[in-house]
């Protein structure tokens, strides 16, 4: 048996209340594509309050809202204009307090999201910036640089930004600034004393306003140390990740993440985080340590095919890992940058795909038969049965409750992720995953809102929206609803046992697993049925097949222990 208690004393000493997290079921909101209350196309704060019945019915136990702060919406809300405030076309500062209030009166926590590695080109330290000299304090708090070239009109090196494109920005004086995303999102300086303190600001704001937690947006990117001669992009490529490259997952990154520990642990209970660090697995435990964020994102599954073999191996790593950092591991089958697993389980096999997971597919036009969306689908409810079963916490992403495909067909007059428009014709970007959702089987934007939405919806929303789903015992949000109320009742002790080996008589393809209190999870990632091992069936992802185990399912039972 993996034996995952926790050992580590700071984390022992604390209270059930305070370590709500560790094996939380918390549903992701992308906010603009949730619920609009104001009729103008654009998912807002207000409409998050209105559906905390619908949250509360499903069963999650905490909410995490990605950015809602004032934005152009560049890059979806993750170019930040004050880290203080609510974008008006989301509410006001008011509606935040109404829907935290709406939250725990449900008994729901909230996570929200912090931006700390760049803010917008709108921030009111980058227009100081560019309007100050070379050299001035309003250009410390970012990264510029001289240019190459006699006057400076060559970038100082050529490094691509994340999203494609050069990662340099000219700003007219023969310097530029770094972007590791979009040329509208200048990265900070986090070697600057008071890009320090004013996000330890930010931190407290939104603890004072009762949130509960916060998921640290490319929490591997903040230090970063620049060598006076700029190494090139193949270099810094080729570079290893050891805690000394220049740009990512530095050991000097923790120093941040120790202060904002010291406030977190001001509150009672104490706040929470979780950090988006897209490292080396081995590496994320010092991201979710006790004296650091506390938890980390672990993004395997989702970077997986359905398959037994790899999903085994995944789990049993990232158990141990979580056990050495005294922390729970979290699990995440879908979110707003990626291709919805109900798709990506329906295309071939991952093999020789790189990590995009499916984004080619839609460059493809996204069109079947490439895509079997039945297999998709029966395949992504066993998985999301599999994740919900394991210890630790898992990130479910709005929509995937619904059983959504990603959706393929945009114009790309329609489209604004800038993956797509940095990279035409290379990548599709993440807009099919952000659609809004559909609450209603008719109407304008299927009950999104009174107008129309501001991504497309395809017709076959209907047939998955809320209301089509909520009186069918078979749909997917039933599946879900019973799901996330069976684990509430039997999640215990963090460990777990295999029931593999040649003595259990499962195929290679079949992956069974116990609780210390009884709780067996059964998958057949295979084709053919399975027997069940001895129990009381309390659910499974697809009907059984004559008593049997059909492929692509999973089931649930209660066994004697
Ligand atoms: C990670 C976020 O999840 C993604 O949506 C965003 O584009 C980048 N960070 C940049 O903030």
């Amino acid at each position: 048996m993996t034996n995952l208690s926790n050992t580590d004393p700071d984390i022992a000493d604390r209270s059930d209340g305070d370590v709500w997290w560790r094996q939380a079921a918390v549903y992701q909101i992308y906010p603009r594509s949730f619920a609009d209350s104001n009729g103008d196309g654009i998912g807002d704060l207000a409409g998050v309050t209105t559906k905390v019945p619908y949250l509360h019915d499903l069963g999650v136990d905490a909410v995490w809202i990605s950015p809602f702060y004032p934005s152009a919406l560049v890059d979806g809300g993750y170019d930040v204009d004050d880290h203080r405030n609510v974008d008006a076309k989301l509410g006001t500062l008011s509606d935040f307090d109404e829907m935290v209030a709406a939250l725990h009166a449900a008994g729901i926590r909230l996570i929200v999201d912090i931006v700390p590695n760049h803010t917008s080109n709108r921030h009111e330290w980058f227009r100081e910036a560019i309007v100050s000299p070379k050299g001035s304090a309003a250009r410390g708090r970012y990264i510029f640089l001289d240019g190459l070239g006699e006057n400076g009109q060559l970038p100082p090196a050529d490094w691509t930004s994340v999203f494609g494109g050069p990662a340099w920005a000219a700003v007219g004086d023969g310097q530029w600034y770094l972007h590791y995303f979009a040329t509208e999102q200048p990265d900070l300086n986090w070697k600057n004393r008071e890009v320090r303190n004013d996000f330890l600001r930010t931190l407290r704001f939104w603890a004072d306003r009762g949130v509960d937690g916060f998921r640290i947006d490319v929490a591997h990117g903040l230090a970063k140390e620049l060598p006076s001669e700029l190494p090139s992009q193949v270099e810094l490529d080729a570079m290893p990740r050891d805690g000394l490259h220049p740009l990512w997952d530095r050991d000097d990154v923790h120093a941040i993440y120790a202060e904002w520990r010291e406030v977190f642990n001001a509150y009672d209970p104490p706040r929470t985080a979780v950090a988006e660090a897209w490292v080396e697995s081995s590496r994320r435990a010092r991201y979710a340590s006790a004296k650091g964020l506390g938890q980390a994102f672990n993004f395997d599954l989702l970077e997986a095919d359905f398959e037994a073999e790899a999903f085994r191996r995944i789990v049993t790593f990232n158990l141990e890992l979580a056990a050495e950092s005294g922390s729970s591991t979290t699990w995440v089958l879908s979110n707003h940058d990626v291709v919805r697993h109900a798709t990506r389980y329906g295309l071939p096999p991952l093999e020789g795909r790189p990590v995009k997971q499916g984004r080619e597919w839609l460059l493809a036009g996204g069109e079947e038969p490439i895509l079997d969306s039945e297999l998709g689908l029966r395949r992504a409810r066993a998985a999301t049965l599999f994740e919900l079963a394991l210890p630790g916490s898992s990130y479910l992403y709005q929509g995937e409750e619904l059983g959504l495909n990603e959706v393929a067909r945009i114009p790309a007059s329609r489209r604004q992720d800038p993956a797509f428009h940095r990279n035409p014709g290379a990548d599709m970007g993440r807009d099919g995953c952000r659609v809004p959702l559909p609450w209603t089987e008719t109407g304008p934007s299927f009950g999104f809102s009174s107008g129309a939405a501001h991504l497309p919806q395809p017709t076959w929303f209907s047939q998955l929206s809320v209301e089509a789903q909520d009186v069918d015992a078979e749909s997917t949000l039933s599946l879900y609803r019973r799901a996330l109320a069976l684990r509430h009742e039997l999640q215990s002790e963090e460990s777990l046992e295999w029931l593999q080996g040649s003595a259990s008589g499962f195929a290679d393809t079949v992956l069974a697993f116990r609780r210390p209190n009884g709780w067996v999870s059964i998958t057949n990632f295979g084709v053919s049925p399975v027997i069940l091992p001895e129990g009381d069936l309390l659910l499974s992802s697809a009907p059984l097949d004559d008593g049997l185990l059909p492929g692509s399912t999973t089931a649930w039972l209660s066994t004697s222990t």
